[in-house]
């Protein structure tokens, strides 16, 4: 594993799709289950730009989503990587809606997920840490170390 430090941006990532009928429930809105497979496929993105290597799913926060989005409209998923632990780091992906004809835009969630890097044995490995050169960057990363800690309460509730 090369551990150069990586920036934010280089992380950084941006998805866009057009909604597709097939992608929407009968009211002609995108499944929850779509959007949370994209912000799923939207964090593993920034994770293997920062850590190019393998990764799991380790945690995804609460998920709220806040308007819908109509078919024929635009989802929009931004994502980077928001702090660096050992060998498991945090990504910020936010979702918007782009209306095609007005562009009107509206962020719809917000997640934080945690992904874990592994080896192609599935052993868990180090990863590079994260340059922080700003002062958001660093109260970012702060709040990510707390968010971290509760995660991994919630995860020892369960019995993980
Ligand atoms: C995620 C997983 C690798 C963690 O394994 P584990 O044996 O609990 O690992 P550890 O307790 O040693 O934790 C390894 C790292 O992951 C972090 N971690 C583990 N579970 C976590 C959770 N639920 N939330 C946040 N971080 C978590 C730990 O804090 C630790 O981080 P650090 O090395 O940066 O300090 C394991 O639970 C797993 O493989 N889960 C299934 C993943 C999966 O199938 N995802 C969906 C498809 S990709």
């Amino acid at each position: 594993m090369d551990l150069t430090p990586k920036r934010a941006s280089d992380s950084a990532t941006e998805m866009v799709q057009v909604v597709l009928p097939n992608d929407a429930n009968p009211l002609g809105f995108i499944l929850g289950g779509t959007v949370m497979h994209l912000i799923d496929i939207a964090g593993a993105i920034a994770c293997h730009r920062h850590t190019r290597s393998l990764l799991v799913t380790a945690a995804v926060d609460d998920l709220q989503f806040l308007h819908s989005i109509k078919v024929g409209d635009l989802i929009i998923l931004e994502s980077h990587v928001t702090c660096v632990f050992t060998t498991s780091l945090e990504v910020l992906v936010d979702v918007f809606s782009e209306e095609t004809l007005t562009g009107r835009r509206q962020r719809t969630s917000r997640a934080f997920l945690t992904f874990v890097a592994i080896d192609r044995e599935g052993r868990r490995i180090q990863v590079p840490p994260l340059l922080i050169e700003t002062d958001e960057e660093r109260r970012v990363c702060k709040e990510a170390q707390a968010r971290r800690a509760a995660r991994l309460q919630r995860k020892a509730a369960l019995g993980g």
